[in-house]
């Protein structure tokens, strides 16, 4: 089970952004937190951040036939990318969407997610476990299909 965990802008800020909303554990800390967790779920697991939109579609283009899950949170654009939902419909890849805060109680243009219709599930307002959460829905659904 090959697993890639997608972050987008600004969740290289980690530690230092909103302390109160997004903790203050930084990047490298999400990371670690998630090669651990895949560690004990038996899974391999590659990461990429970026503040860019293009760069995240090329990455989710990139992943086409190389990987068995996406885990993403696609920060900002969550709320605003219609071409990061094409490219992960694009590639049709089991994808689980995550947020470390709960946008559900947050402002109402946070209420918008054009990738969930697509996403096999959701985790917001977790923290960092929702990342090990994502992981553990990708891997029952490989389990349950048998692909
Ligand atoms: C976020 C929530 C988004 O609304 C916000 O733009 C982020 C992070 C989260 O992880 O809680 O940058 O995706």
């Amino acid at each position: 089970m090959k697993i890639l965990v997608i972050n987008g802008p600004n969740i290289n800020m980690l530690g230092i952004r909103e302390k109160n909303i997004y903790g203050a554990q930084t990047y490298d800390d999400l990371v670690e937190f998630c090669k651990n967790g895949a560690k004990e779920l038996g899974a391999e697991v590659d990461f990429f951040q970026s503040n860019h939109e293009g760069a995240l579609v090329d990455t989710i283009q990139a992943a086409y036939g190389k990987y068995d899950g996406i885990v993403i949170n696609p920060a900002a654009y969550t709320h605003t990318s219609v071409a990061i939902l094409d490219a992960l419909k694009a590639v049709s890849i089991p994808t689980v969407e995550v947020h470390i805060s709960d946008v559900s109680a947050r402002e109402d243009f946070r209420q918008i997610s054009y990738i969930r219709p697509y996403c096999v599930a959701t985790f917001a307002g977790l923290g960092f476990k929702g990342y090990t959460e994502a992981m553990k829905v990708l891997i029952q659904g490989k389990e349950t299909h048998g692909e």
